[in-house]
């Protein structure tokens, strides 16, 4: 046990304690000279309580900046203040050194030294009752505690001065007597304000005169070589009718909100003398800039919120990140490297359409929904289209399609920008037509919407370029494969744009397609691809002169309105007019009359020629634009045509289909593979 830190005396008092411990009484038998010193608390042995221990470093720390604390440490065995049982409380002397550190120098609440008939405290509360008396307890005389307190708040309930005071207490804390903290100078009197709560050890000495009963308080800083002759505080207090025989004497100290550690660096007592003087070289350090202090409020005030924000900011984080992930989640592989520019992201897709909102709309087709949005960063217009599939197959040849269509452009084909690709859905990308799709003016209820016949003419024409680009002028043939009205767009000039390339298939030059898959509308089919499915350019032109009919009539190519004449296909019906020379009757009766006679009957005649059963026998799209531009008149419709036309066996073939114009769903590629 180091005793470096003890003088003699107290050496001599510990060997007594020790010796005590079998004999409880560590006092001489006179009981006159009860007294002891500590110059630092290196392995002292106190009865502590609460937030109170003795450092390693030698302090008696009575709280550790725990807030709402208490903590009591007391010399361990009592005192007898009496000279004899019934004798008056005799003189004493106390002195010690302690020291407040707060983060700031505001600090909550204060210690006090005490004398009291017990070391239990366990009742008394914390905060301003500074661990010595609880609220009904307060002022009680079967009390019997006699405390000087160093108070660094100010309680108006007790009375407090102000919030920086030292105070006599008897049974309680509003003080017989107080003062502000500070010495009176020796020289010329004048008082010296000290800062409790200054992070400055400062040293007090109580003192009581028995005869006198008279009860001194003085303050000092350390490096004051004397004690101040004039006390802080003093009072005249008869203090036998308070204190009794066995007492005990120690510290109590207690925290309120604010990070505050009190400690106490040396004590000396003395019955019947002056208290020992504490040699103040050998204190412990107080710790200055306490680092506790500042970790302890980082740690309780500044680490929990920025935890706290950190670990919310992280579970949003994570929270974004997982709902990104399976709200933006694609699926992407290795080939489609090679197309990475034609690939959109689905982030972006998402945030065009604001998240495929209902009021983007723009329709639903055969193969799914189609959606308006705005490209985030070049606020380009688009039209989205989301079709589900269930296969992996042939996806690879597919986005190679759509790669390559895409790098078509005409202006009379609805550009593809690209694609994405998600779990079991595609996703293609268009350039926005604004003003829809051509069937809703054919069909339209709305007179406004009704087109001229101008338009229409002008629309065909356009149409008809289209579909020469894709069969001859790009550097593969192209076979549309679903031309219908319905996949004719329009754009803000009102020019005809083939649309919906989704089932368009490529072909090389000269190859022929190897396909068993029958694709296309009911109406719109060649009768030699409903029988062996093989979409060629010359069905496109099946279908392209359905197209001109539908357009010139009004009607679709399979109609349920004209069933007076018994004749379900619009085609057999306008032949049938021909034939009766009333071709004027098959125009469509919303033009009212108002159109080029040349040029509605060129386009039948087209419409017509383009029908016909045999393959071989429709033009080609490079002589359909040439009748068109009137650069070379088109064949007579002669009557064995016409009769051929009307008695071949595709009529039956037709009817056995439904009556509909959607598309027959074999999309080979997205259903499944070949
Ligand atoms: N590029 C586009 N611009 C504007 N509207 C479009 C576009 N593509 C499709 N639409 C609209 O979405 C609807 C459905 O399109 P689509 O799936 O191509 O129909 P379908 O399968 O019947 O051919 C069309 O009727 C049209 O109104
Ligand atoms: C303060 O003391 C109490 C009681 O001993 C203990 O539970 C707490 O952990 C201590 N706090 C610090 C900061 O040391
Ligand atoms: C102390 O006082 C009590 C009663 O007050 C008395 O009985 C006792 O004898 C006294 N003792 C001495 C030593 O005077
Ligand atoms: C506390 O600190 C502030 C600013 O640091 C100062 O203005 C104030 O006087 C100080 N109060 C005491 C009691 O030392
Ligand atoms: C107040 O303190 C006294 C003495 O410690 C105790 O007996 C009592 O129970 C306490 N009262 C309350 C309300 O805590
Ligand atoms: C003081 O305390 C005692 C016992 O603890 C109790 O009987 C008495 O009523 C209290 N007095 C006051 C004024 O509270
Ligand atoms: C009083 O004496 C002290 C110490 O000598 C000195 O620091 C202080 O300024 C003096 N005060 C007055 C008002 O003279
Ligand atoms: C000392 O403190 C008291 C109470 O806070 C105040 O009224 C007084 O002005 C202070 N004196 C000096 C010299 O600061
Ligand atoms: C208290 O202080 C006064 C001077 O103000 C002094 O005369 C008296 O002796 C002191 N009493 C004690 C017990 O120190
Ligand atoms: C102080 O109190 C004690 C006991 O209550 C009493 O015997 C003594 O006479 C008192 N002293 C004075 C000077 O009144
Ligand atoms: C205080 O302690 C130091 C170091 O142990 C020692 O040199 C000095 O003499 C002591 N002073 C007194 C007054 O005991």
């Amino acid at each position: 046990m180091p005793m470096s830190n003890m003088n003699p005396i107290s050496l001599f008092f510990l060997e007594l304690l020790l010796i005590g411990l079998t004999a409880p009484q560590f006092i001489a038998d006179d009981g006159n000279h009860q007294q002891f010193v500590y110059s630092g608390f290196a392995n002292a042995i106190f009865t502590v309580d609460g937030t109170a221990s003795v450092t390693p470093s030698g302090l008696l720390e009575l709280t550790n900046g725990t807030a709402m604390s208490k903590g009591h440490a007391f010399y361990p065995t009592p005192l007898h203040l009496r000279g004899s049982p019934n004798g008056t409380i005799q003189s004493f002397s106390a002195s010690f050194v302690f020291g407040i550190i707060s983060v700031y120098n505001l600090s909550s609440h204060g210690l006090t030294m005490l004398i009291a008939p017990s070391k239990d405290f366990s009742g008394a509360n914390p905060v301003q009752y500074l661990g010595l008396v609880n609220g009904s307890n307060n002022g009680n005389t079967t009390n019997h505690i006699f405390a000087v307190e160093l108070d660094t708040w100010q309680n108006p309930e007790f009375g407090d001065i102000n919030n920086n005071h030292v105070g006599i207490d008897i049974n309680g804390l509003n003080s017989v007597q107080s003062h502000t903290g500070g010495f009176f100078h020796d020289q010329n009197g004048t008082f010296k304000n000290l800062t409790l709560s200054s992070q400055e050890a400062m040293q007090v000495w109580v003192d009581y005169d028995r005869e006198k009963m008279q009860i001194n308080v003085t303050m000092a800083t350390l490096d004051m070589a004397t004690k101040p002759k004039r006390p802080t505080v003093s009072t005249r207090y008869n203090l036998s009718d308070v204190l009794n025989d066995v007492a005990y004497i120690g510290f109590s100290s207690s925290t309120g909100k604010i990070n505050t550690h009190h400690y106490v660096l040396g004590w000396s007592f003395a019955i019947n003398g002056p208290a020992p003087a504490i040699n103040l070289t050998m204190l412990p350090k107080l710790p200055r800039h306490h680092p506790k202090d500042h970790r302890s409020w980082v740690l309780e005030i500044v680490l929990p919120i920025a935890t706290a924000v950190v670990l919310l900011s992280l579970g949003a984080i994570a929270f974004f990140l997982v709902r990104r992930h399976f709200r933006y989640a694609e699926v992407q592989d290795d080939w489609e490297v090679e197309f990475g520019p034609h690939r959109f992201s689905y982030k972006d897709l998402y945030h065009a359409t604001e998240g495929f909102e209902d009021k983007n709309l723009l329709g639903v087709g055969g193969f799914g929904r189609v959606y308006k949005g705005v490209l985030p960063g070049s606020r380009l217009k688009i039209a989205v289209k989301r079709v589900s599939h269930d296969s992996k197959q042939g996806m690879k040849e597919f986005i190679a399609e759509i790669v390559s269509i895409g790098r078509l452009q005409n202006r009379n084909l609805v550009q593809l920008l690209g694609y994405c690709r998600r779990k079991g859905e595609l996703i293609l990308v268009y350039e926005h037509m604004p003003n829809g799709s051509l069937d809703k003016y054919l069909y339209g209820k709305e007179e406004t919407s009704v087109l001229s016949w101008a338009q229409r003419f002008w629309i065909i024409k356009g149409i008809a370029s289209g579909l020469l680009y894709l069969h001859e002028e790009w550097e593969k043939v192209v076979v549309h494969r679903d031309i219908k009205a319905s996949n004719v767009l329009l754009d803000d000039k009102m020019n005809g744009r083939l649309g919906d390339f989704g089932l368009a298939r490529l072909y090389d030059h000269g190859i022929d397609p190897q396909t068993t898959d029958v694709v296309g509308t009911i109406g719109y089919l060649a009768p030699e691809l409903a029988r062996s499915g093989n979409a060629t350019p010359p069905t496109d032109v099946f279908a392209f002169g359905m197209f001109i009919l539908e357009v010139t009539c009004g009607q679709r190519p399979v109609n349920h309105q004209n069933t007076e004449d018994n004749q379900l296909i619009l085609v057999d019906w306008v032949i049938d007019k021909v034939q009766k020379g009333a071709f004027s009757d098959t125009l469509d009766p919303r033009l009212r009359g108002s159109y080029d006679v040349g040029e509605a009957c060129l386009a039948l005649t087209i419409g017509i020629l383009c029908s016909h059963p045999f393959a071989k026998a429709r033009p080609t799209m490079r002589q359909v634009m040439q009748y068109l531009d009137g650069e070379i008149e088109p064949p007579e419709l002669s009557f064995e045509m016409l009769a051929l036309m009307q008695n071949e066996e595709f009529e039956p073939y037709i009817m056995s289909y439904p009556m509909s114009t959607t598309s027959i769903a074999t999309m080979p590629h997205l259903s499944g593979g070949r």
